[in-house]
């Protein structure tokens, strides 16, 4: 049972360690999607538009383990969000390919 433990640990530090380091981040696909997906209408990496900026937002999940998880459900459910006082659905992101879309979280999160 301990050497059994023992050797999930293990796996859990290799899985967590390859999804840190093993995905590169790919800037210019992120960057492409959210071009696609009308996001750069509403948002820019350091300047606030309607929306704030991709760095208001790494800053404000930075430390926060379900950081991703709340920025994926953010931009795949189209919650109500006000703009100017006026409410509207959050735009979807214009993808269902989950690799495609934890790419872009992870882009938010790391400006
Ligand atoms: C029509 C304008 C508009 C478009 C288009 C838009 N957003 Fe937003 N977004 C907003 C506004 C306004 C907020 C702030 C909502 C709030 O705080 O209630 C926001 C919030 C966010 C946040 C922060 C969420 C949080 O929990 O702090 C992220 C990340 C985000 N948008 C990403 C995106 C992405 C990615 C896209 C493209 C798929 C996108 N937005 C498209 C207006 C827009």
């Amino acid at each position: 049972m301990r050497r059994f433990l023992r050797n999930l640990t293990i796996l859990g530090l290799a899985s967590s360690a390859w999804l840190a380091h093993g995905q590169a981040l790919d800037v210019a696909a992120a960057e492409a999607l959210a071009k696609k997906s009308n996001c750069t209408k509403c948002h820019s990496v350091d300047k606030k538009k309607d929306g704030p900026s991709f760095k208001e937002t790494a800053a404000k999940y930075k430390g926060q383990a379900d950081a991703e998880a709340k920025l994926t459900k953010h931009i795949t459910t189209g919650p109500k969000i006000k703009i100017d006082g006026v409410e509207e659905e959050h735009q979807m992101v214009k993808t269902k390919d989950p690799a495609e879309i934890k790419n872009l979280v992870r882009y938010v999160l790391s400006r």
